[in-house]
């Protein structure tokens, strides 16, 4: 495996790739290239006293295929939020969405500024459908409204009976996978 992801980050990059980063060692367990030494070691220490986690973020990344391509071929949703995104590992979201259905958009949100590095370079919709980026933490449900409404079609808040906040794109859905 080559030592990261210098392609997207550049000769110098600007993030400290010999600290391990929660982001990059999610990308390390579910087998993408987005991670370095470091990662690679701390996700080695995580298995060795919970030798399940790679089989179990494996198994929540293909759930969440799943669900996308349950809510476009048989719910007819074409509409995506996607809130907590990750570090890019095909299929993502707007890949599977769009192979159901072209015209699909999907706003993925995550405020990790690795994460949008990465969305930025990897995330690109198809000529039919768009996808956009928004840097936000999900406790700014204003912004990621505003934001994503440059995308999505009849963005409203839903205030959830205790104390979330939950933000619903109609006729399209919210993943909020964080
Ligand atoms: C475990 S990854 C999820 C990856 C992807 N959704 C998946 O299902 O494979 C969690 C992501 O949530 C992001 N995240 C954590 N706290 C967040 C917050 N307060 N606002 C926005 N994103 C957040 C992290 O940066 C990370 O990229």
């Amino acid at each position: 495996m080559a030592d990261g992801p210098d392609d997207l980050l550049g000769e110098n990059p600007t993030f400290d790739t010999s600290v391990a980063h929660q982001a990059r060692v999610y990308d390390y367990w579910l087998g993408g290239k987005d991670n370095y030494a470091a990662d690679r070691k701390a996700g080695d220490a995580v298995s060795e006293v919970y030798p399940g986690i790679v089989a179990a973020v494996r198994a929540q990344r293909a759930f969440l295929g799943r669900a996308v391509r349950y809510l476009v071929a048989e719910a007819g949703i074409r509409q995506f939020l996607d809130i907590g995104t990750g570090i890019p590992t095909s299929p993502n979201v707007h890949e599977v969405a769009q192979s159901l259905a072209r015209e699909c958009r999907v706003v993925y949100v995550d405020n990790d500024p690795i994460v949008l590095t990465h969305a930025r370079a990897l995330l690109t919709s198809g000529p039919h459908g768009a996808t956009d980026y928004i840097d936000a933490d999900f406790h700014d449900t204003g912004m990621i409204l505003r934001e994503a409404a440059r995308t999505l079609d009849g963005c409203v808040k839903l205030i959830w009976p205790h104390r979330s906040t939950l933000i619903w794109p109609r006729p399209g859905l919210v993943l909020a996978v964080v």
